[in-house]
């Protein structure tokens, strides 16, 4: 339920494990991209959605009536957060809507949308309590966190290991069991709390350690340190030290999103987590800190950034995927043109974008055109940035780039 980017690699998963697989969305416009091929993936996912036409054990429609046949349903619907940065659970209510209404008895169903803690028994056990279906005796609820990084080969479901949490023990192994088909190992917990709190852990950990390496680079640059040297060092302590690198900030639709869930239902409870707000705040100020410098930097050289000619390099929220989804390149080509920049972007991913109404479209060739500063973003694995060493003025955001030894650093 929910071929995303997640939901997608997941139905091939299963596809190539031997299961039949529905795949339920609600958008049309998803299924024929899905379909046509028109999507966002692995090359080795690609190769394996072509492989499905005509599959006798694949099946595409946005037709929820079929989720009674299915006997197990995961669910990997968006959770993403509202302009006030609070949850934004339309989808997950209606997703969980539907298959409580669908769902019949033997069933085994997986909450796997990050979420905040409780969710699996309020908008899943519950409601299927209230139609005679209770959870562990006629039906098996669990919550099990997608862990997957889209894009990224190292992190396919065949090798990221899961937890998985039942509302009952019998629930957790029908869980595990179904989970099993395309994960080598399972981790069992005794709650689905404990597992939607376990992913809220994992990305406010990325996010309070991104926010520590940002603050870091301020630092290294207040010593005129690289940062990045500094952190490969400390990377080769073999305990208690996990390597975070600084940037333009935060995109995607995790790290700058899901602490905001555990942030909101403590603020139900009158409870407040300072570190954690500290670290999203300082995350979501990044972009606006790129454009700063980025005056900063234009100014030393007599230019002003108004009228500036400027190219944003690499817009997707990270390297190897087109996706924009909270990108900060979004938020710093909006800031630019707020300040009359003459901004332009370069993405292979991208082949066009909207910037409030006005389409951008994706610079073929920068390399033939002199730029009054170039702001890498996004270092895509194929990108040779050797040309930049001819720019005047480059600004790296990404603290890595070593084809330009005199690049300004955010
Ligand atoms: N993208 C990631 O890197 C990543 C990684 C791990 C976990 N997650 C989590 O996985 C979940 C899904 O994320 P995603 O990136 O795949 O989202 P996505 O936006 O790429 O895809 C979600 C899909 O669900 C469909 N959908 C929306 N409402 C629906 C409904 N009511 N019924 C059926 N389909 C519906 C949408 O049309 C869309 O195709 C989120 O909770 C996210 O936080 C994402």
């Amino acid at each position: 339920m929910g071929l995303g980017y997640v939901g997608l690699p997941t139905a091939l998963s299963l596809l190539d494990a031997g299961a039949e697989v529905i795949g339920i969305d609600i958008s049309s416009q998803r299924l024929d991209n899905i379909r046509r091929g028109d999507v966002d993936l692995l090359s080795r996912d690609l190769g394996r959605l072509q492989r499905t036409t005509g599959h006798p054990r694949w099946f595409l429609c946005d037709d929820f009536a079929r989720l009674s046949s299915a006997d197990a349903v995961l669910i990997c619907v968006p959770t993403p957060v509202t302009e006030n940065l609070t949850p934004d659970l339309d989808a997950l209510r209606g997703a969980c809507a539907a298959v409580v209404g669908a769902a019949r008895s033997g069933q085994t169903i997986i909450l796997t949308s990050t979420t905040h803690i409780g969710a699996t028994r309020e908008l899943l056990s519950e409601p299927l309590s209230y139609r005679g279906l209770i959870a562990g005796r006629d039906i098996h609820v669990a919550f099990s966190p997608e862990r997957i990084d889209p894009g990224v080969a190292d992190h396919v479901p065949e090798n990221t290991p899961r937890v998985v949490g039942g509302m009952t023990p019998s629930c957790t192994e029908s869980a595990a069991q179904v989970l099993e088909l395309t994960s080598p190992t399972m981790h069992r917990l005794t709650s689905p709390e404990a597992a939607e709190m376990t992913k809220l852990v994992e990305n406010t950990f990325r996010a309070v350690n991104i926010a520590l390496a940002n603050e870091f680079a301020d630092v290294a640059g207040e010593f005129a340190l690289s940062v990045s040297e500094v952190i490969n060092a400390a990377a080769t302590k073999p305990y208690g030290f996990t390597a975070f690198f600084p940037g333009p900030g935060v995109g995607g639709h995790c790290i700058p999103c899901d602490p905001h869930y555990l942030l909101w239902q403590l603020r139900g409870r009158r409870r407040s987590a300072p570190l954690i707000d500290a670290a999203m705040t300082a995350i979501a100020l990044r972009p606006r800190r790129v454009v700063a410098r980025a005056e900063q930097v234009l100014s030393q050289q007599r230019k002003p950034l108004h009228d500036a000619r400027i190219l944003v390099l690499g817009v997707a929220y990270k390297p190897g995927v087109a996706d924009l989804r909270e990108s900060p390149a979004l938020e710093i080509l909006r800031d630019l043109q707020a300040h009359n920049a003459n901004v332009s972007f370069c993405d292979p991913y991208v082949p066009s974008l909207m910037l409030d109404g006005e389409q951008l479209e994706h610079c073929e060739n920068p390399q033939d055109e002199r730029w009054d500063l170039v702001i890498v973003h996004t270092r895509h694995p194929e990108m040779d940035l050797r040309w930049l060493v001819d720019q005047p003025l480059v600004l790296d955001s990404t603290y890595r780039l070593s084809e330009v030894a005199r690049a300004a650093l955010v």
